[in-house]
């Protein structure tokens, strides 16, 4: 059978994987680092896998990421040009668009505005506005972008999406390639980004981007931490050039206790839990694509490596 290695540099993670593939597929032939086995497997299901460990692996065959992006893989800097898998799921998607739609309310309807209002004591109801003149932006139009912007378009807004190539999306203003970025921030109230982390993706949210936007936008970060430049983020909400930001990943997670971004005025800051898929679903589908590469068939959910995502 074959052997599937966990590999994480967080003690945390390492852990629940073990315990759900215990759980879940108890016949599965798991190996942890440090035992016997581990250098003997041919899958490596991982979430920053430690630097120098996918390399010493002489018979991988496959790198399986437990999560949607595969960024996480570069940790490790010996990793073999082999395989890449990620997981998709239905729904994780589901769970992506709830956060997002329930950020599109938050400043629409201008919940942002009442909280800081609740605290002064005053009120003071806010013009309402349509639907329909609010403009949102969705970056990155893939699996969760485009259910995303799909779901925000059915629910009356304004919505424009960017993306690598150019796509038919009905009721989404798609825009495409960097010539075309411009046209899709201008005029933008929100901004949400559904990026994977590449290099050419990478500190994408920065203060020039942030100039392009309505003045007070609101930006919405689901995609990576290194596709926001922290201190730009802090700056535009100072100036108020951004009117909130809702942060969901960060460079180094757990976010860590002295950063300032806990302690931003107009910050909301959730931990790295917009959406994800249920370790059972984690789980089947790592085993399934163990299954494929031991008989030689077609992988589910491979990463196109020209691309990088
Ligand atoms: P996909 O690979 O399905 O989609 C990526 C999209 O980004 C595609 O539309 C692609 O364009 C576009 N894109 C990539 N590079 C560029 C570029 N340089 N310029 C313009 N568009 C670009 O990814 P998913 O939708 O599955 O996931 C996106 C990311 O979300 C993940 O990589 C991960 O980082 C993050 N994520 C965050 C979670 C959280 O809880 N916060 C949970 C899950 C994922 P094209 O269609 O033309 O190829
Ligand atoms: C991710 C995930 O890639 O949680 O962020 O799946």
């Amino acid at each position: 059978m074959t052997i599937i290695a966990l590999l994480s540099d967080d003690r945390v993670t390492l852990d629940q994987l073990a315990e759900a593939f215990a759980r879940q597929a108890p016949e599965a032939k798991i190996a942890l680092p440090g035992e016997g086995a581990f250098y003997d497997a041919e899958v490596a299901a991982c979430w920053y896998p430690p630097p120098g460990s996918l390399g010493a692996m002489p018979r991988l065959r496959l790198i399986h990421s437990i999560g949607a992006g595969v960024d996480h893989l570069d940790h490790d800097p010996t990793r073999p040009m082999l395989p890449v898998c990620r997981v998709v799921d239905e729904a994780q998607v589901q769970g992506m668009v709830e956060y997002v739609r329930w950020t599109a309310l938050y400043y629409h309807r201008g919940f942002d505005k009442m909280r800081a209002q609740q605290q002064a004591v005053r009120w003071c109801p806010p013009m309402q506005r349509e639907a329909g003149d609010y403009h949102i932006g969705v970056m990155g139009l893939g699996v969760l972008g485009a259910a995303v912007a799909k779901d925000l378009a059915g629910a009356g807004y304004a919505v424009r999406g960017w993306a690598r190539s150019a796509k038919n999306l009905p009721g989404i203003d798609v825009f495409n390639g960097p010539e075309r970025f411009n046209d899709f921030l201008i005029g933008l109230d929100l901004l949400v980004n559904l990026l994977p982390l590449t290099a050419q993706t990478r500190a994408v949210l920065n203060m020039d981007l942030f100039g392009k936007l309505n003045p007070g936008a609101a930006v919405v970060n689901c995609g990576r931490g290194a596709h926001m430049v922290a201190k730009d983020v802090i700056a535009a909400l100072a100036c108020g050039q951004l009117g909130g930001a809702v942060l969901d990943v960060f460079e180094t997670e757990p976010l860590p206790a002295s950063d300032p971004l806990w302690r931003t005025s107009g910050v909301v800051l959730t931990p790295h839990m917009a959406s994800s898929a249920a370790t059972g679903v984690i789980v089947r589908q790592i085993i399934e694509n163990a299954r494929r590469v031991a008989h030689g068939e077609v992988l589910l959910n491979e990463v196109d490596r020209t691309k990088g995502y």
